[in-house]
C-alpha cells in the first residue's frame, strides 16, 4: 500500500477500538482491488464526539464505521438517514457524500446476508432471537421483512424485551411473544422452533463459558443455531448444539456481510468477499 496526496481515508470509530477486526478486513478489500484508499481506527472519546463527526467533513474522511459505544449517540450529529439506520435508529456506517454525512445501518442486512449464504430460509420458519440490545433490534427488523411464520423474543431483562416488542409490533402483523430466559416453560419454546438465535454477548471472550441457555435436551433435529458472537468461533451455546448434530453458524459471516455492505457503500466497488474473509480468519 502506497500512500500519496490522492489517498482516501475510511476508517472506524469506537471505544475501546485495540479489538477491532475492521481495518483488517477493509484493508484486504482495499489490496485486493487496488484502490487508493487507507481504513483506519479512531479511538474517539464520548466528549469529542461531535468534534470526531465535524473532522470527517473537515478532513475529507470519505466514510467510517462506527461501533460501540456510538451507534445511537452519533445521530444527532449526521445529516441524513437511510430508511434502515431510521427504523433502528443506529448508525454502524456514515458515508461523506460531498459534505453530506448519511448514516445508514448494515448490521441487519449483513445477517440476512449470511443466512443465505448458508442457504437458510426464513419465510414461514419460527424463529426465536434470544436478546433484545441493539444487535437483536438490528436483525429483528430485517428478519421480520423476510416474513417468517413467527418471532419470539428472549431477554433476561423484562423492560427491554417489552421495548423491543412495541417497536417491532409497529412494523409488523405478525403477533411477537415475549419470555424471560428463565420462563419454565422456555424449553417448550425452543423446542418448537426453527432457528435460534443468540444475540447476547454471553459466551463471548473471555466469557467462553457462559451461555443463554443451560440445557439443551430441547434440540430436535433440523433446528438451526445461530451466534452473532466469531470469537471463540465455538461458542459453549453452539458447541451443544453441534453435539446434538444440528446446524449451527457463528457471527463471522455477518460480520463480513455488514462489513462487505459498508465497502460498498464508501466505494460503489463490488466488495471481494472471500478475500476479505481469509483476511480475518488469518489474523
Ligand atoms: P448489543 O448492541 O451488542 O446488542 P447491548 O445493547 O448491550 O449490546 O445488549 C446486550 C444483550 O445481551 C441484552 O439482551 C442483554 O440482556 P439485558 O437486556 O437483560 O441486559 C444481554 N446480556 C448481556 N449480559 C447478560 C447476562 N449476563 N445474562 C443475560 N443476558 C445478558
Amino acid at each position: 500500500m502506497d500512500i500519496n496526496g490522492k489517498t482516501q481515508i475510511l476508517g472506524i470509530f469506537g471505544n475501546p477500538i485495540g479489538h477491532t477486526s475492521s481495518p483488517i478486513m477493509h484493508m484486504s478489500a482495499i489490496n485486493a482491488l487496488k484502490l487508493n484508499y487507507v481504513y483506519v481506527p479512531f479511538l474517539v472519546e464520548l466528549n469529542n464526539l461531535e468534534f470526531a463527526v465535524k473532522a470527517i467533513r473537515a478532513l475529507n474522511i470519505k466514510g467510517v464505521n462506527i461501533t460501540i459505544p456510538f451507534k445511537e449517540k452519533i445521530i444527532p450529529y449526521l445529516d441524513e438517514l437511510d430508511q434502515t439506520a431510521e427504523e433502528v435508529k443506529a448508525v454502524n456506517t456514515v458515508v461523506n457524500k460531498s459534505g453530506k454525512l448519511v448514516g445508514y445501518n448494515t448490521d441487519g442486512d449483513g445477517f440476512i446476508y449470511d443466512l443465505k449464504k448458508n442457504k437458510i430460509e426464513l419465510k414461514a420458519k419460527k424463529i426465536v432471537l434470544i436478546g433484545a440490545g441493539g444487535a437483536a433490534k438490528s436483525i429483528a427488523i430485517s428478519l421480520l421483512k423476510q416474513k417468517p411464520k413467527n418471532l419470539i423474543l428472549v431477554n433476561r431483562t423484562k423492560n427491554r424485551l417489552d421495548a423491543l416488542k412495541k417497536l417491532l409490533q409497529t412494523k409488523t402483523e405478525l403477533s411477537i411473544s415475549t419470555y424471560s430466559l428463565i420462563d419454565p416453560n422456555i424449553k417448550e419454546y425452543l423446542n418448537d422452533a426453527d432457528i435460534i438465535i443468540n444475540t447476547t454477548s454471553l459466551g463471548m471472550e473471555p466469557n467462553i463459558h457462559e451461555s443463554p441457555i443451560q440445557d439443551f435436551s430441547f434440540i430436535r433435529r433440523g433446528q438451526v443455531f445461530y451466534d452473532i458472537i466469531y470469537k471463540p468461533n465455538l461458542t459453549y451455546f453452539l458447541k451443544n448444539a453441534q453435539e446434538k448434530g444440528v446446524l449451527t453458524i457463528n457471527g463471522l459471516g455477518m460480520l463480513i456481510g455488514q462489513g462487505a455492505i459498508a465497502f460498498q457503500l464508501f466505494t460503489g466497488l463490488e466488495p471481494p468477499i472471500g478475500i476479505m474473509k481469509k483476511a480475518l480468519l488469518f489474523n
